[in-house]
């Protein structure tokens, strides 16, 4: 069984779909889960329902995050987040897997449960058999009082507002933001600095005015969509931080356009997947201008020298890609945030072209309540 939305009863608000609705909602919502959050006296952010005071904090030796879907991928950004401010070993896994291969549980790991709907079987029984086992687990979920957020300790709450459409796009922005505020809240109990802690502030506060100008580029990246939307194989990398970035752009695409794609890490390319490499099968890179630039400007040569077709999405023009979708830059740590949002809207338009039915595409359900 499934949750189905009584989606008829929230107004489209003049868009044609839910998604596009939910995307273009994303200045707002981020700045909902920013809100009343932040703490400029000791640049850290307060967390009203975390649960885990300072000494509890400080105790956390590694963080291990679970969750499905897009909220896994969610997850992998998060935990870069927190290792890259807090210092801390941690990683994202699917929460499905988890259960069935006996983890260690160990008392020094923070848990991390992630779902938009908070009802997703597999990770509450994740979260049950953590629980049984002792652990603390703290949930990272939108729905306000679902059955997660019950079953954990504490938690953050994503305050994205209702997701209607079957694929996540606003909600995903906003648990990684979640997550930033997390990341930055242990950081500074450990060894972030505050200057440090001051400059992922003041990164956040700019992101959703930075959300707003890649959302007035919709036009660019529709026409670039009709350019793409023949291909019937996408291939999407990047690295560290661009990785998670490339695997859920891959996810939403092929979600709604049923156009099949991949996602690796840029440097894996060379281990395998070059072989696909040829004009139809074109390859979105994300490409920040980060200490990884040059590696990744790399890869897009390799690319093109086997003549294969690349749209990037970087901090300034690229010049092996056919075409650059520029997004302002913010705090390196903050750039998954933004890249992901022009994909987003391809994936939406390439699947518009396609005739796809875009809020409720085959085969899948806005929350899988069963195993
Ligand atoms: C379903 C949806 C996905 C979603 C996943 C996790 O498979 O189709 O879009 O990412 O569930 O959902 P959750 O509500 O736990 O984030």
């Amino acid at each position: 069984t499934t949750v189905e939305w009584e989606a008829e009863s929230y107004d489209m608000g003049g868009h044609d779909t839910y998604m596009h609705k939910e995307i273009s909602e994303q200045a707002d919502a981020v700045d909902r889960v920013l809100r009343g959050r932040i703490d400029d006296r000791f640049s850290t952010v307060r967390l009203g329902g975390l649960n885990l005071d300072a000494r509890e904090a400080r105790a956390v030796r590694r963080v291990k995050i679970l969750g499905c879907g897009t909220s896994y991928h969610a997850g992998l950004i998060g935990a870069g987040l927190i290792e890259s401010l807090a210092r801390v070993p941690a990683d994202s896994e699917p929460a499905s897997e988890f259960r069935y291969r006996n983890p260690v549980v160990d008392p020094d790991t923070l848990y991390i449960a992630v779902s938009q709907s908070g009802e997703t079987y597999d990770v509450l029984a994740a979260v049950q058999e953590l629980k049984r086992k002792g652990a603390r687990v703290l949930g990272v979920v939108n729905v306000v009082g679902s059955a997660i957020a019950r079953e954990t300790d504490g938690g953050v709450y994503v305050h994205a507002g209702p997701e209607v459409c079957v694929v996540s796009t606003k909600c995903f922005t906003n648990t990684v933001v979640a997550f930033a505020l997390l990341a930055l809240h242990l950081g500074r109990t450990r060894d972030l600095s505050v200057a440090d802690g001051k400059r992922i502030i003041e990164g956040l506060r700019r992101l959703p005015a930075q959300i707003s100008e890649i959302l007035e580029r919709e036009d660019e990246i529709e026409r670039l969509a009709h350019e793409y939307a023949d291909a019937r194989s996408m291939m999407f990398i990047g690295r560290v931080r661009g990785y998670p970035v490339a695997l859920e752009a891959s996810l939403k695409l092929k979600e709604i356009s049923y156009i099949h794609a991949e996602a690796y890490p840029a440097s894996e390319l060379k281990h395998g997947p070059l072989a696909l490499i040829e004009p139809a099968m074109p390859t979105v890179a994300v490409v920040p201008d980060d200490d990884l630039l040059e590696k990744n400007r790399a890869a897009l040569e390799e690319i093109k020298a086997r003549s294969g077709r690349i749209l990037a999405v970087a901090h300034r023009e690229q010049e092996k890609a056919d075409h650059t979708i520029v997004v302002p830059r913010n705090e390196v740590e903050l750039d998954p945030i933004l890249m992901g949002i022009p994909l987003q809207l391809l994936a939406y338009h390439t699947a518009l072209a396609l005739g796809r039915d875009i809020d409720k595409p085959r085969n899948l359900a806005k929350s899988v309540t069963v195993e």
